[in-house]
């Protein structure tokens, strides 16, 4: 069974030009690429995109970092999309991402660690609906 997944690359990949690597990686595996923005975040949508952070010392941090330039949103389709990519993306810290994910071949900080991906399909549905409201 097919299913979504909303995947970001974080205004350090744009500005360090690792889009089209994202985006490969993604081809690459076969998932399918069904919608597609650049944009820049207010300070509200990047709240509720992260809202389950808000109580974390990390939050206004992270509020500040996603909100501080363009960043590139896809909706991703495929089976298991979810577990799909946060494979293609390795572990949130990219000192200890396998090297051959995104994060472990381009990344060192817990923060600019390039690419979001939704952690569940509830997730990706509350995700998916706050970039992409015209597509349900
Ligand atoms: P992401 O997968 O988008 O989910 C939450 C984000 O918060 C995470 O990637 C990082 O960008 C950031 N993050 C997670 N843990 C920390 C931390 N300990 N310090 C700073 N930022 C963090």
């Amino acid at each position: 069974m097919s299913e979504r997944t909303l995947v970001l690359v974080k205004p350090d990949g744009v500005r360090r030009g690792l889009v089209g690597d994202v985006i490969a990686r993604i081809e690459r595996k076969g998932l399918k690429i069904v919608a597609l923005e650049l944009r820049t975040l207010s300070a509200e949508t990047a709240e509720q995109h992260y809202e389950e952070h808000r109580a974390k010392p990390f939050f206004g941090s992270l509020v500040e970092f996603i909100t501080g330039g363009p960043l590139v949103a896809l909706v991703v389709e495929g089976p298991r999309a979810v577990e799909a990519f946060r494979g293609l993306a390795g572990a949130t810290d990219p000192v200890s991402a396998a090297p051959g994910t995104i994060r472990g071949d381009h990344a060192l900080e817990i923060q600019e660690n390039i690419v979001h991906g939704s952690d569940s399909t509830d997730s990706a549905e509350r995700e998916i609906k706050l970039f992409f409201p015209d597509l349900f």
